[in-house]
């Protein structure tokens, strides 16, 4: 179908009320009752290739550069490449699900995918197990974390305990929506394009998307699809209407985290907007309109984690 009737209502509705910025979007804040010694042990587990399956790539190999990598496919265990681009491992706590199409519903449950899939670290719940007690520094780890020797159930909620850490704080666009300081005209012009034309439809709540599933072609449908509809959601859920859709990916940090699209084929962002203009919401935009959302979407880069960096 070439409309799809619901968003463009919902684009439509959006437009009229003219909404502002504060009611549709709001800032990060400092991540809540973690617990230390389990994100430490998380941590030393994220940057260790030891739960691959030949101790070749950790899950810092595929999510280094803001959380994401710079190739449309990762490099997974043997060099094998994959056909999907990773999304960042930033500001996940809120999300409504994990992967492109939401097929995992935790994060602990995601964590199955990259640990077991063959062509990313092509692991075992045994040979974790086994890796990880056979480690002095592990035992310890665990020991502190759990007071229990190194288990798989474990490696799963310390990961996820981890990752619950790395938030991104204090971009320009949140000090802006705490009333701290002004964007620049051009900014400013790119966030009212953003809303008018109801991109914000989609990219809302506190990481300009995360939040629902929708479709790449919502107004009008590309050609260029079909060999991989394998990774939509429509893959997970074998409900037709689910073709082609996916989840809503974060605009935070976006200038960071190029190449863009589950399909990692669009190496700019400003064409990655431009084409969203067209096929989500059927404007074409002109070239100053796409600078002045491109100028929006950088105030959108956070701080980069203390708990990221690899030397604390
Ligand atoms: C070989 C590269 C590779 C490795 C290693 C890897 N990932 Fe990923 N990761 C990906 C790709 C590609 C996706 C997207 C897959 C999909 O959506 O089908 C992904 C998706 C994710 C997501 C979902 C993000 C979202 O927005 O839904 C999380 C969380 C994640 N990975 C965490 C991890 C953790 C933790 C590890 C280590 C245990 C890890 N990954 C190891 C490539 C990798
Ligand atoms: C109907 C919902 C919807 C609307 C409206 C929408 N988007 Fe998107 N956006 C998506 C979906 C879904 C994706 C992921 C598509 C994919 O990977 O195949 C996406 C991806 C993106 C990406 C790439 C992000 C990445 O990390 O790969 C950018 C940038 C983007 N949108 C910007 C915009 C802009 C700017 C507008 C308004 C002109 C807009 N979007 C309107 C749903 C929407």
């Amino acid at each position: 179908m070439l409309f799809n009737k619901k968003v463009f209502f919902c684009i439509v509705f959006i437009m009229a009320i003219n909404l502002n910025a504060k009611s549709l979007f709001f800032p990060l804040e400092e991540p809540k009752n973690i617990n230390k010694e389990v994100a430490t042990l998380g941590k030393e587990l994220f940057f260790d290739p030891i739960l691959s399956k030949n101790n070749d790539i950790s899950c810092f190999s595929c999510h280094s550069n803001y959380g994401a990598d710079n190739k449309s496919f990762s490099i997974g265990t043997n060099n094998k490449i994959g056909k999907i681009n990773s999304p960042s491992v930033f500001n996940l706590e809120k999300n409504i699900a994990y992967f492109w199409n939401g097929r995992a519903e935790t994060l602990e449950k995601q964590l199955h995918g990259p640990l077991f899939d063959p062509s990313e670290m092509a692991s075992s719940k045994e040979l974790i197990e086994e890796r990880l007690k056979n480690s002095q520094k592990y035992k310890e780890l665990f020991n502190v974390a759990f007071k229990s020797e190194p288990s798989f159930a474990n490696t799963l909620k310390a990961i996820a305990e981890y990752e619950k850490t790395l938030v991104t704080l204090n971009s320009k666009f949140d000090k802006h929506l705490r009333g701290e300081v002004a964007l620049n005209e051009s900014e400013q012009k790119g966030l009212n394009l953003f809303i008018s034309y109801g991109c914000a439809s989609c990219h809302n709540g506190l990481n300009l998307g995360g939040n629902s599933f929708q479709k790449f072609g919502a107004v009008i449908t590309p050609d260029e699809f079909d060999n991989e509809i394998w990774a939509d959601r429509f893959a997970f859920t074998n409900d037709i209407e689910d073709k082609e859709v996916y989840k809503v990916p974060s605009l935070r940090n976006v200038e960071k985290t190029a190449p863009y699209f589950h399909s990692g084929n669009v190496v700019l962002l400003k064409t990655a907007i431009y084409m969203m203009a067209y096929h989500n919401v059927g404007v074409i935009l002109k070239e100053d309109e796409v600078q002045y959302i491109e100028d929006f979407l950088k105030t959108l880069t956070g701080e980069i984690p203390e708990t990221f960096k690899k030397e604390q």
